[in-house]
């Protein structure tokens, strides 16, 4: 079993930090990243972290998920609520996905209420700000050796 996780972002992501900071916090993307490669090393793993405002990349970057690593932790922001795309690449790759927010999506618009991808998950954490990340990567660390 290969002992990298993929950890995908979807769009406006790159922004965290200066975005909406009163709903996404104030940690930039690079501050969650460098937080979750040090807890997925403690546990003998590595990460794949990446960023995307396009969707096609992102179909792209899950494809290459489902070769090059054993579980897909994706935030895949707006798109969550409006890509068939999306979920058919998750659908199309046989590694677990786990569904990841910093908000609580269900808590706000109601456009924000329906996920595609959750769909095609085994679950789904949100509302815990960057710590939603770290609790992603246990569930999927969990997941993994469930199963080893
Ligand atoms: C988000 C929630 C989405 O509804 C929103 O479009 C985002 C971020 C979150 O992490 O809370 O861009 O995925």
């Amino acid at each position: 079993m290969s002992k990298t996780i993929y950890i995908l972002n979807g769009p406006n992501l790159n922004l965290l930090g200066t975005r909406e900071p009163e709903i996404y916090g104030s940690q930039t993307l690079t501050d969650i990243e460098d937080m979750c490669r040090e807890a997925a090393k403690a546990d003998g793993y590595d990460i794949g972290f990446f960023q995307s405002n396009i969707e096609g990349e992102l179909v792209s970057l899950i494809q290459e998920a489902g070769q090059k690593s054993s579980a897909l932790i994706i935030n895949p922001a707006a798109y969550t609520h409006t890509s068939v795309a999306i979920y058919d690449a998750i659908k199309a790759i046989s590694i677990p996905c786990i569904e990841i927010h910093l908000s609580q999506p269900a808590a706000r618009e109601s456009f924000r209420r329906r996920s595609f991808v959750a769909e095609a998950s085994v679950g789904t954490i949100s509302g815990f700000g960057a710590k939603s990340y770290l609790l992603g990567l246990q569930a999927a660390i969990h997941l993994l050796e469930a199963d080893a």
